[in-house]
């Protein structure tokens, strides 16, 4: 026996065998309690895993290079989807801002050629002839992956159930499709946080923002597919502009990846200058941030659904604040038939959509990520 316990009588003998019982457990507890503690600081910092569907395009840029530069995401895959741009046009840009970050490790696959039912509108006239503002990158040292886009989500969301967050910042063809040819994805996937939509007006037209105009029927089935979903809309994107003065940043401490940002923002500021806004609002860079960062944004629940047949309001995300809907039933009567409230029927709350955002601290985010890249 060492001098310890000569000295010291083990704690049975001090204390009798009660107690000893209650002390192991105690600290049987205290120990579990630390493990659980570190295994869940662990499971939070690991970066969460995104797969970003896109239809490149000058903010779609901004926001593959954030996701791309943010430690807090693994970004496992670009899928490419028409919209901005044509999807050959697309896969082309995916693909050469994958080689400029050096990042080819990244599967980029090919989706749709063109929306559910209707004719794709490309936007150049904002985006530049090549969706990138016109700004020249080299050839591309990375391959396309062979896959059609809505497989791969499917294999990867299989493949890593409950992990994957969807970051769709084009038309929602891409996820449409690989929901119709796979609905056991929808308890699999982790949530989806989306840009598109608008409960305070559009911009394609009064009422209808363009992913979501560019795609209605798809952008339907998406949003009531049953997932947890957040919409980061034009309510909050119109208020991230990014001016002159973000971009000083990206000037002064270069890189690659730092100068092909300035250069695309560039484009998009001129632009928003000579239609009399002094910024150029960052719409998918802003859905990342939420993917990275949900405080950046407040957003209540709410019963969100897509309007696929107005005259004026195709396309529109109509947002029912009041979680219900009046109940009225056809019934007979001596003078005519007519509709008679019975009462309300509840919905379900769909989606969390993105109602305030505090613009600042993410444009300050997005430009300390990208300068000296
Ligand atoms: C959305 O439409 C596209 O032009 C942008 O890339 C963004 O995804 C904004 O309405
Ligand atoms: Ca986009």
């Amino acid at each position: 026996m060492d001098w310890l316990h000569e000295n010291y009588p083990a704690s049975s003998e001090r204390f009798g065998p009660g107690l000893l019982d209650h002390l192991d457990l105690l600290k049987a507890f205290l120990r579990f309690l630390l493990l659980l503690a570190l295994f869940m600081s662990i499971a939070a910092s690991a970066p969460r895993k995104v797969i970003i569907d896109t239809d490149p395009g000058t903010d779609d840029a901004i926001a593959i290079m954030l996701a791309l530069h943010s430690p807090e995401l693994d970004v496992r895959a670009l899928t490419v989807v028409p919209g901005n741009v044509t999807l050959a046009q697309g896969m082309d840009n995916a693909l050469r801002m994958l080689s400029l970050a050096n990042r080819c490790g990244i599967p980029v696959a090919a989706g749709a050629q063109h929306p559910l039912f209707q004719k794709l509108t490309t936007a150049e006239l904002f985006h530049g002839q090549n969706g990138l503002g016109n700004v020249e990158l080299p050839p591309s040292k990375c391959q396309a992956d062979p896959r059609w886009a809505p497989d791969l989500i499917i294999q990867m969301v299989h493949a890593n159930p409950h992990e994957i967050t969807l970051v769709p910042v084009g038309p929602l063809t891409n996820i449409a499709l690989a929901l119709e040819k796979d609905p056991s994805i929808v308890p699999l996937v982790k949530e989806v946080v989306l840009m598109g939509g608008s409960i305070s007006g559009g911009n394609v037209s009064g009422a209808a923002e363009a992913n979501i105009h560019n795609d209605p029927e798809a952008a339907q089935i998406v949003f009531q597919a049953g997932w947890p979903l957040t919409m980061v809309g034009l309510d909050v994107g119109n208020q991230t502009l990014l001016t002159r003065r973000h971009i000083a940043a990206l000037a002064k401490n270069r890189g690659p990846i730092s100068d092909f940002i300035y250069q695309v923002a560039d484009f998009r500021i001129a632009f928003s200058e000579k239609h009399a806004s002094p910024g150029a609002p960052m719409y998918d860079p802003l859905a990342v941030g939420v993917a990275i960062d949900s405080t950046l944004v407040q957003a209540p629940a709410m019963h969100v659904d897509v309007e696929t047949r107005g005259e004026f309001t195709r396309g529109e995300t109509v947002a029912n604040r009041r979680g219900s809907n009046e109940l009225n039933t056809l019934q007979h009567f001596p003078d005519g038939d007519r509709y008679v409230i019975e009462g309300f029927e509840k919905l379900s709350l769909n989606v969390k959509v993105c109602t305030a955002v505090d613009a600042e601290k993410f444009l300050q985010m997005l430009v300390t990520r990208l300068e000296g890249k």
